[in-house]
C-alpha cells in the first residue's frame, strides 16, 4: 500500500558486458560496480525504501554532539514501539554486537543461540568465547513446510545451559528472524520459552531484532496467538521479556544505524561506558543525525502491517513461481530474500568449486541480477588448510523493502528460470586470490574452463540481441 515518488535510473547492460562485468570482479558479486547492476538483490541492509515521512523527518535533523534532540524523537519511537526507556545508539548492527560481546564474553564463556550470524559470531570468538546453535533439526531440511524454522530445540537449549552450567553461559541469543538458514521466523511460543527458560536459570536473555519486522508478520499470518494482537502488542510483549534487544537500524527502521534497548536500567547501565568508547557520545552513537531521524520514523513504520507485508509477500511470491518451475528453493519462503539451493540446482559441483558462488556469476551474466554466496565460500578454512563445508550451499536473492516492483520481480523469476533450463553449463569456480580472513568480500575466482563465455553464447541465440 504505498506508490512510488523518488526514482534511480538503472542501467541492463549487454549480455557480453555482463560477461565482462564480473569476470572483471573475479566472479565475485561483492567486487561488482552497482552502475553495472540492473537488479541489485546482494542485501536487504541500509538499501531499503524510504518514505515521504523519513524524508521529511530528516530535514529537521539536530546536529548536536550532545543532548540532540534527533536522539530524544529516536528514544520516543523506540518507546511507542517497543515499550523501553534504556537505549543505547550504535553506528550498525555489529557495532551494537560489538558492545554486547565486549560487556558478556569473557574467555571460555559460551553464547547460546539458534543460529549464529557472521558479525555476532566473530565479535564472540574475538574475545576468547563460543558459540553454540540450537536451532531445531528442521531449520537445516531446505524444503519442509513448517511455519517456524528458526525455533530453538528448548531441550537442546535445557541441556546446554546444565552442561555448560549458567555461570559460563555470556548469554542467550534470539535471532529473530534468522540469517543465514533463509530467513526463517521464530514463532512468539518459541522465543517465550526460551525467556522461560533463561529467567529459570538466571541466564541473559538477548534478542537480535534486526530482521524482527518480516518475523512479525509470519507471526501475525502464521501463528494462531498473535493473530488477534496487534503489532505493538507483540513488540511491547517481547520487549518486556528479553532482558535485552538490539538491532541493526539498516534493516529494521528502514534507515542506517543501530540500537541496544532494555527495559531494566541495569543491562544498559553495564553496557553504556562502551559507547563513547567504540560509537561516540550516548546521544548519536557513531550514526548521523538525519539517520536517526529517519530511523525513528522508520520504526514508526515498523507496526503498519500494510508496510511491513510488501517485504515477506513479494519473497512469497518470487519462491512460488520459481519452486512451480521446478527450481531449487528453500521452502517455506521466509523473510530478507529468496534463496535458491545451489547444490540441487548444480549438484554434481564439488563444494570446493564454489557452487552457490558459480550460480551467483552465472546468474548476473543471465540478468544483471546480483546475488550473495551463502555457502562454502562464506566459510573459513579449518586452522590446517582444509576447507569447511557449509551445511547449505545458498545464493541468496534479498529483497530490499519498499524498492522493487513486482515486475522486477517478475524479471528475476524470468532470469532464474532461464538459468535453471541451461544449467548443465553452469561450471565451477577456482581461486586467482584467496585471502586468509573474510574471503567472500574480497576473494578473487576465475571459471574452470570456458563455460560462461558458452553460457553466454547460449544467451545470444535464445535472446539475439534483446537485452
Ligand atoms: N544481525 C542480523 C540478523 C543481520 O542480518 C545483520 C546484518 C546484523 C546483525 C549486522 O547488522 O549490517 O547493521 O552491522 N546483515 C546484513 C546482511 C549485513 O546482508 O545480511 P549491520
Amino acid at each position: 500500500m504505498h506508490k512510488v515518488r523518488v526514482v534511480q535510473k538503472l542501467t541492463l547492460l549487454p549480455v557480453e558486458e555482463r560477461l565482462k562485468a564480473m569476470q572483471a570482479a573475479g566472479n565475485n558479486t561483492f567486487l561488482l560496480q552497482n552502475k553495472d547492476i540492473y537488479m541489485d538483490m546482494i542485501t536487504d541492509s541500509g538499501v531499503n525504501g524510504m518514505s515521504d515521512k523519513q524524508m521529511a523527518a530528516m530535514q529537521i535533523a539536530d546536529d548536536s554532539y550532545a543532548g540532540s534532540e534527533s536522539f530524544n524523537r529516536a528514544k520516543a519511537a523506540i518507546k511507542e514501539v517497543f515499550g523501553v526507556d534504556n537505549v543505547l545508539p550504535a553506528h550498525q548492527g555489529r557495532a551494537a554486537e560489538n558492545i554486547l560481546a565486549e560487556t558478556f564474553v569473557k574467555p571460555g564463556k559460551v553464547a547460546l543461540m539458534n543460529f549464529h550470524f557472521t558479525t555476532t559470531k566473530a565479535h564472540i570468538t574475538r574475545l576468547g568465547g563460543s558459540v553454540v546453535e540450537l536451532v531445531d533439526k528442521k531449520g537445516l531440511i531446505p524444503q519442509t513446510d513448517d511455519p517456524f524454522k528458526g525455533d530453538f530445540n528448548l531441550d537442546n537449549l535445557r541441556s546446554a545451559i546444565e552442561e555448560y552450567t549458567p555461570e559460563k553461559v555470556a548469554f542467550v541469543r534470539v535471532e529473530a528472524g534468522t540469517n543465514l538458514i533463509g530467513g526463517q521466523p521464530v514463532s512468539l511460543e518459541n522465543m517465550m520459552a526460551v525467556c522461560d527458560i533463561c529467567h529459570q536459570y538466571g541466564v541473559v536473555s538477548v534478542l537480535d531484532a534486526s530482521l524482527l519486522q518480516d518475523n512479525m508478520y509470519f507471526m501475525k499470518v502464521r501463528e494462531p496467538r498473535c493473530k488477534y494482537m496487534s503489532t505493538k502488542e507483540i513488540y511491547h510483549l517481547l520487549a518486556s521479556r528479553f532482558d535485552i534487544i538490539y538491532f541493526s537500524a539498516r534493516k529494521l527502521g528502514f534507515s542506517r544505524g543501530g540500537f541496544i534497548i532494555s527495559t531494566d536500567a541495569k543491562w544498559t547501565n553495564m553496557m553504556m561506558e562502551y559507547v563513547p568508547l567504540f560509537e561516540g557520545f550516548l546521544t548519536y552513537g557513531g550514526m548521523e543525525v538525519r539517520s536517526i531521524e529517519a530511523a525513528a520514523q522508520g520504526l514508526l513504520e515498523s507496526l503498519d502491517m500494510e508496510y511491513i507485508n510488501q517485504g515477506p509477500e513479494f519473497i512469497a511470491y518470487l519462491v512460488k513461481e520459481l519452486d512451480d518451475y521446478g527450481v531449487p528453493v528453500i521452502k517455506p519462503a521466509g523473510g530478507l530474500g529468496a534463496h535458491l539451493n545451489a547444490q540441487e540446482f548444480v549438484p554434481d559441483m564439488p563444494h570446493n568449486q564454489y557452487p552457490a558462488a558459480a550460480v551467483g556469476a552465472a546468474l548476473f551474466i543471465a540478468g544483471g541480477v546480483r546475488g550473495m554466496e551463502r555457502g562454502t565460500l562464506s566459510e573459513q578454512r579449518e586452522p590446517d588448510g582444509t576447507e569447511r563445508y557449509a551445511e547449505l550451499e545458498l545464493l541468496r536473492l534479498a529483497v530490499p523493502r519498499r524498492v522493487f516492483t513486482l515486475s522486477q520481480i517478475k524479471y528475476c523469476a524470468d532470469r532464474v528460470k532461464w538459468l535453471w533450463d541451461n544449467r548443465k553449463l553452469i561450471g565451477g569456480l577456482k581461486w586467482e586470490y584467496e585471502p586468509s580472513v573474510l574471503r567472500f568480500f574480497f576473494g578473487r575466482l576465475k571459471e574452470i574452463g570456458y563455460w560462461q563465455e558458452e553460457l553466454t553464447a547460449k544467451f545470444k541465440a535464445d535472446f539475439g540481441d534483446s537485452l
